[in-house]
């Protein structure tokens, strides 16, 4: 069944409160549900049909009086209720089974504790409701359990009363002040513990906030504490939005689906984005944890003070909260470097996960038109598209005029559930004269159009005339249901360097002087041009500073034009960008030229030398270093092809990788010998740059010493690894002895897991390093199966089914991508697997042969008859069922 975006009709009733009593059992839980309902009288009068799902209905009653109800394909259906306008009662009582909920829907029970998702449709695996976001109530809550079993009671909002029951049971109530969409609901009952922290905000009131996690894991809890707490500083200095609530509880499973969930006052997050200490936790973990717990304390009011009207309009609050979170990052860290290098690195996952996404069979606007299944709607682009969505808004208004139009946002709409088009509106309206303001239509087909737009610039020198023309034309290519597209708003940061280097002044044909500062130019049209005075030299164009549209740039660069930009550009985005596109080229280079092997491929020394240039720089921080000797991903180099082999682009990207290495022996030496001690651990941004160069220059000199056969280097990554004080530096030492694929990886990796057999989640590092290892004559899918033969592999436990399965078929396309189909047909056995336990992670791994119509033969062939293998499966759940079906379609 299609669910349409514009068939959106406003609920027949409105629920005001909710009262709920759980007897918590895990075989068992009964849920009695008392609401307090009346007919929206804005709707013509119609039963009530109440959603349901794997429930067992014991009883309904209507104002306290039994009445006649049905049972209609997963509704519950009143048809008897009283007319008029008056509120009624009605009591549902229901059971059902979280022991058994392998879906992690709902109410589930992970390591003998009670949790709940509800988002997007979970409540209804709970109790009969109408499992929609814009039906808000007040709801309190009565949990009820084995006192010894679950010490822990806990609820959204504030506890109002708890006690001791007979049979050693206990009760706590929690009565949440704030109304909220029934998808926000949670509840968490078990043993476990807090670390807790006072607070005082800026307007004095007092808060409590807690970290529970289970026993023994409080030792990890720090670094999320801390990242609250600078979270909630920061909504209060940057838009002036302060917790609105006594007490605000972060909780950690093992197993949940997603990252976190920002159910009100009460968050659940994967473990994952919890616990860290210095000696399990990377440098990215704590990245992650920093960011994703000021994602879901950001949602406190992007999300929930004001959500969304329906489903289609989950980037109203997914894309702002991510811009939010992004830009919360990027003020912590500081630095103008350090918030570039965020920025580089949000950029990095723009353009390998969601432009393959706008461009496959899944692709869909921001802002969706139809979904079978919305889980699968929680993507890339609804995310982190709409996040650049929400960026241009800023970029076009200015930083304080988005400012004003967010307290605009909230004076308007705050306790309400509203539109994407309710956001754009009030941003506009706070700005007038904008030019978000003025092109307000036109900028929305960001929401309404798929796919990822192309802008092709080409520049014109008149020596004459001393004038630089720009010409700049955008096309947006056919997606699914969207074969025509009209032009976007981009906002386009541009600056103008002279043949040295120098950044010249910007001064228009129309301009009588020039501007100074930074400027940022706003396309509008297919085609049209800038034409720029008194420039005495070809000008290298710097296009699409700080990335500031999510299209794709042909800028028709030079390989010198390149490299005077990574040598000279003020603009680190785009200086990163330039040594990427050199890299880009060359493999692209590599990749057409049909020399069967790769042993002939030479690196021309301009690039290699421009690469030494920037490892050597004197200035340049070891974070963008870092990043920009890293050749561009396998993914993102297929992108760029029309018809892609990923064996052969991995073999050209690893040759590129090796001769780097080699080249840049004695650099890498000295990159790794200065940075490699970063004293006592911090996860600073500096530090923890530090350690990500020396990271790769270790991994780039054992893959020298492959070649050569040396043993120092490889002897030196095993010391490290045994002895370093951080898991950041122990990782990386592993891994490059594992990517290098060197003997002595094979006695790393059991000292791993017997240090940290323990810790699930540095376990699930040791199973993604070896599923994502470089593929040697394919030998990586056996290691697959034999991993997940392994005693510590539970293919219930999402993050640990990710760790194994998604780091070979999603990660790791040069070992996926077999000619002999062996790793399609694992694929397709364990979307069949997995669906029949948790639908949604299946419908996460059935993406991973989205491109398939782009792959050469023999893997084309192979890839459609895996989807159609699956899709063949007559009992498939509606997440996996849709992904194959758009696969295959047309
Ligand atoms: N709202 C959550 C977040 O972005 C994600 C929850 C998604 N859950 C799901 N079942 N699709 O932080
Ligand atoms: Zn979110």
């Amino acid at each position: 069944p299609v669910i349409r975006r514009e068939d959106y009709t406003a609920p027949a009733f409105w629920i005001d409160t909710v009262d709920l009593t759980f007897d918590l059992d895990p075989a068992k839980t009964r849920v009695l549900n008392r609401m307090k309902l009346r007919r929206n009288p804005d709707v013509a009068t119609q039963a009530l049909r109440l959603d349901g799902e794997e429930l067992n209905l014991a009883r309904v009653l209507v104002n306290g009086q039994g009445t006649s109800f049905k049972l209609d394909g997963g509704h519950l259906v009143l048809e008897n209720l009283p007319d008029g306008h008056e509120p009624f009662e009605l009591e549902i009582f229901t059971t059902c089974c979280p022991a058994k909920n392998s879906k992690l829907m709902g109410l589930y029970v992970s390591n003998d504790s009670f949790f709940t998702q509800c988002e997007a449709e979970g409540f209804r695996r709970i109790t009969y409701f109408l499992d929609r976001p814009d039906v808000m109530a007040s709801y309190s809550v009565t949990l009820r359990a084995d006192k010894a079993r679950y010490p822990v009671l806990l609820s959204n909002g504030n506890l109002v009363d708890q006690g001791a029951l007979d049979d050693g049971r206990h009760f706590a109530k929690w009565v949440d002040p704030h109304r909220k969409p029934s998808y926000l609901f949670a509840l968490v009952a078990g043993q476990l513990v807090a670390r807790e922290q006072r607070i005082t905000s800026r307007a004095g009131k007092e808060h409590l906030l807690q970290v529970f996690v289970r026993p023994g894991d409080l030792d990890k809890t720090e670094h999320a504490m801390n990242s609250l707490m600078h979270s909630v500083a920061w909504d209060e200095a940057r838009f002036g939005l302060s917790l609105d609530l006594e007490r605000f509880m972060i909780v950690a499973t093992s197993d949940f689906n997603m990252g976190a969930m920002e159910n009100k006052g009460l968050n659940i997050f994967n473990t994952k984005y919890v616990l860290a200490n210095a000696a399990t936790a990377t440098d990215t973990d704590y990245a992650n944890i920093e960011s994703v717990v000021g994602h879901e304390y950001f949602h406190n009011w992007t999300g929930n003070r004001v959500t969304c009207r329906d489903w289609f309009q989950l980037s109203l609050k997914e894309g702002l909260t991510v811009f939010r979170d992004q830009e919360f990052s990027q003020d912590l860290a500081g630095e103008p470097s350090a918030r570039a290098v965020k920025r580089i690195e949000d950029v990095r996952v723009l353009r390998t996960a969601q432009f393959p996404e706008d461009a496959g069979p899944m692709a869909h606007p921001v802002r969706p038109d139809q979904y079978i299944e919305i889980n699968n709607f929680y993507t890339v682009t609804v995310y982190e598209k709409g996040a650049e969505v929400v960026r241009m808004m800023q970029t076009l208004v200015g930083r304080e005029g988005f400012t004003k139009g967010m307290s605009l946002y909230f004076e308007r709409h705050d306790g309400h559930a509203v539109t994407c088009d309710d956001f754009a509106q009030a941003i506009a309206d706070a700005n007038p004269g904008s030019a978000l303001a003025v092109l307000l239509p036109q900028f929305k087909r960001w929401y309404s159009q798929a796919g990822t737009p192309r802008l092709q610039a080409s520049g014109h020198y008149d020596a004459a005339a001393r004038t630089y023309t720009l010409t700049l034309a955008q096309s947006c290519p056919p997606t699914p249901g969207q074969p025509h597209k009209e032009p976007f708003v981009i906002p386009m940061g541009l600056g103008l360097l002279a043949p040295d280097g120098r950044e010249l002044p910007l001064q228009l044909a129309t301009e009588a002087a020039p501007v100074p500062g930074h400027r940022t130019f706003v396309v509008t049209q297919a085609s049209e041009t800038l034409t720029f005075q008194n420039i005495d030299a070809e000008p290298v164009p710097s296009i699409l500073r700080g990335f500031s549209a999510p299209v794709i740039l042909d800028g028709g660069y030079t390989d010198a034009q390149l490299l005077t930009l990574l040598a000279h550009d003020s603009d680190p985005f785009n200086r990163w960008e330039a040594g990427q596109r050199l890299a880009l080229n060359r493999a692209i280079k590599y990749i057409a030229e049909d020399n069967q092997g790769t042993r002939t491929l030479a690196l021309d020394e301009a690039f290699i030398e421009a690469m030494r240039g920037v490892l050597r720089h004197p200035t340049l921080d070891a974070a963008f270093k870092e990043l920009v000797l890293t050749l561009p991903a396998e993914t993102y180099i297929a992108e760029q092809l029309d018809v892609v082999d990923p064996q052969r682009i991995h073999a050209v990207r690893e040759a590129m990788r090796e001769q780097l290495a080699h080249a840049l022996a004695d650099d890498w030496q000295w990159a790794y010998e200065t940075h490699r001690d970063t004293g006592g651990y911090q996860p600073d941004p500096v530090s923890s740059g530090r350690r990500a160069l020396a990271g790769l220059a270790l991994t780039q000199l054992c893959l020298v010493a492959r070649q050569s056969g040396d043993t120092v280097w490889p002897g030196k990554a095993y010391q490290r690894f045994k002895d370093a004080g951080n898991m950041t530096d122990r990782f990386n030492a592993l891994s490059a002895l594992v990517s290098s694929g060197h003997s002595l990886a094979a006695q790393a990796l059991p000292r791993f897991h017997a240090l940290f057999k323990d810790e699930a989640l540095v376990l699930d590092k040791w199973f993604a390093l070896q599923a994502g290892a470089p593929d040697r004559g394919g030998n990586v899918l056996p290691a697959v199966r034999q991993l997940m033969a392994h005693p510590d592999f539970n293919l219930r436990n999402p993050n640990r089914a990710r760790s194994v399965i998604f780091s070979y078929c999603n990660a790791n396309p040069g070992a996926f991508h077999r000619t002999d189909a062996a790793g399609y047909v694992f694929w397709s056995e364990r979307v069949i697997e997995l669906d029949a336990l948790n639908p949604q992670v299946a419908a996460r791994l059935a993406r991973a042969l989205d491109r398939w119509k782009k792959l050469a033969e023999p893997y084309r062939h192979a890839a459609r008859e895996a989807i159609a293998r699956v899709a063949a499966k007559t009992d498939l759940s509606n997440d996996v069922r849709e992904v194959v079906t758009r696969a295959l379609a047309e």
